[in-house]
């Protein structure tokens, strides 16, 4: 029963969520200015120093949206054959380079289809598993497409601060254990929150994520000072902090609501 309600919520939460997406404002400053540059440089030269990771010939992004994240990732990558898959046809509708193979469908369809199983040496989810009740049917698709030895990195909301955005929203409570409603930590231009997804604990993506056949190599988030945390509490604030303020990860400390983590394919 309780399960029932669940869906029939989150289902009308992401149809309400779903046409933001499609409009792409609320998230543009966020990701022009705060995720891209020094999360991405972090991402590609990061295994580039570490793991003898070369430019990737084939590239798949599961989730991919309108395809700019995708778009940005293949030109910073030096145009590998590159692949944007996502279940939703109107917002990859949106999604035009002709570069990119842009497909909308079930990822593991598209993956049989276009013959990429065990080929793909780099596979990104990016602010995708946050969002999607069955994110373990998308990281399966990532390991499935991916060579052994190939790399996936995951990006989305750190959900240490949806915690915090659920101190504001405490009436919207998942009935699902495993599931968070969390508040996207992003002030949209009228000052309102945005609110789609289906967030888990950092450590229920850790332990299942590996399961599906990978090894971890790096997580990359980020720790507010225990007084910007009051702070941010105490104000409901959207916990963006101050660029000096990450002093434990200083690669990403423009980018600070965000997690990444980096796996190899076993
Ligand atoms: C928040 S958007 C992010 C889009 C893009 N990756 C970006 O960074 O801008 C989340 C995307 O995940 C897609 N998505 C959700 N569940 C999915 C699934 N099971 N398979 C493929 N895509 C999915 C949604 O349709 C949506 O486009």
């Amino acid at each position: 029963m309780e399960k029932r309600f669940w869906k029939k919520e989150a289902d009308r939460l992401w149809r309400e969520a779903e046409k933001h997406w499609i409009g792409r404002k609320q998230d543009k400053n966020y990701r022009d200015f705060l995720v891209r540059e020094h999360l991405l440089e972090a991402l590609i030269n990061e295994p580039a120093r570490h793991l003898n990771f070369h430019r990737p010939e084939l590239y798949v992004d599961i989730g991919c949206g309108d395809g700019s994240e995708t778009q940005y990732l293949h030109a910073y990558l030096g145009q590998p054959d590159t692949y944007g898959f996502d279940i939703n046809e109107t917002l990859i509708g949106n999604a035009n380079d002709d570069k990119i193979i842009f497909e909308a469908g079930n990822s593991r369809n598209l993956i049989r289809k276009h013959k990429l199983r065990g080929k793909a040496d780099l596979v990104t989810t990016l602010f995708v598993l946050h969002d999607t009740p069955d994110y373990l049917e998308v990281v399966g698709a990532a390991s499935d497409t991916l060579r052994k030895g190939g790399t996936y990195i995951n990006v989305m909301v750190h959900p240490q601060f949806s915690k915090l955005m659920l101190k504001k929203h405490k009436e919207i409570i998942s009935r699902d254990e495993d599931t968070t409603f969390c508040m996207y930590p992003i002030v949209e231009e009228d000052r309102t929150f945005y609110l789609p997804h289906f967030h888990r604990s950092l450590g229920t993506y850790l332990d299942n994520i590996e399961k599906q056949g990978f090894y971890l190599q790096k997580i990359i988030g980020m720790q507010p000072l225990p007084h910007d945390l009051k702070e941010a509490i105490k104000w409901h604030r959207s916990p963006f902090y101050e660029h000096e303020t990450n002093v434990y990860w200083p690669e990403i400390s423009q980018v600070p609501s965000s997690v990444l983590m980096q796996y190899i394919k076993a």
